[in-house]
């Protein structure tokens, strides 16, 4: 199995991927508009290969949080591994050659939203301890980051503010 970043060749498999894992289109969508967005990281839009076959992706895109300052974060969203292929490390894998890639690129955090038994096995910590906010209404322990770079996060408290696009409901 092999990580690698995704081509414009691989849009279509991933459109049906995700479409695929679950079970409807918003997260194809999401992605679609998200690369079309200032947000859009190339090197970290991942599929997973196995045997020439794209079974699994991972999006992070930069978001901000809006504190004293302005911070710049990336956020996890959307992954998915195709349903017969689950449970077998490679949605793991894809998080963790993520977060290696996203960190050789210099960015400090990553924000998100997601399964709380999932997420902490590589890192994440309820963002409540940093008071680091979301801007809707989400249970505390689902709303996780992670320091790409210990402390990175010290005295950032502050609301995530998210691209416009990730908000457009078509
Ligand atoms: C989430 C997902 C990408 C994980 O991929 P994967 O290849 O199965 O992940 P791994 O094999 O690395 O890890 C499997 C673990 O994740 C857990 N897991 C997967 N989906 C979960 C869920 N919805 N809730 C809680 N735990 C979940 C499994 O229980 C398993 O835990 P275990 O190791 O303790 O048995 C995949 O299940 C998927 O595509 N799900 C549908 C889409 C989705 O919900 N995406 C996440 C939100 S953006």
């Amino acid at each position: 199995m092999k990580i690698r970043q995704e081509q414009k060749d691989d849009y279509k498999k991933v459109y049906e991927i995700n479409k695929e894992a679950f079970n409807q289109e918003d997260e194809s969508k999401l992605i679609e508009r998200i690369r079309a967005s200032e947000g859009f990281v190339p090197e970290l839009s991942l599929v997973a290969e196995q045997d020439n076959e794209i079974v699994g992706h991972i999006l992070f895109s930069k978001i901000k949080i809006i504190g004293e300052a302005e911070y710049e974060s990336l956020a996890l969203a959307p992954m998915s591994v195709v349903p017969k292929l689950q449970k077998q490390g490679i949605g793991g894998k894809l998080v963790t050659t993520g977060l290696e890639i996203a960190k050789k690129l210099g960015f400090k955090s990553v924000i998100v939203v997601g399964h709380e038994d999932y997420y902490p096995r590589f890192g994440f910590k309820k963002a409540s301890l940093w008071s680091i906010k979301y801007p809707f209404e989400v249970p505390d322990e689902v709303f996780m980051v992670i320091e790409l770079v210990e402390g990175s996060l010290e005295g950032k408290a502050g609301c995530v503010q998210y691209p416009k696009e990730f908000m457009e409901v078509e």
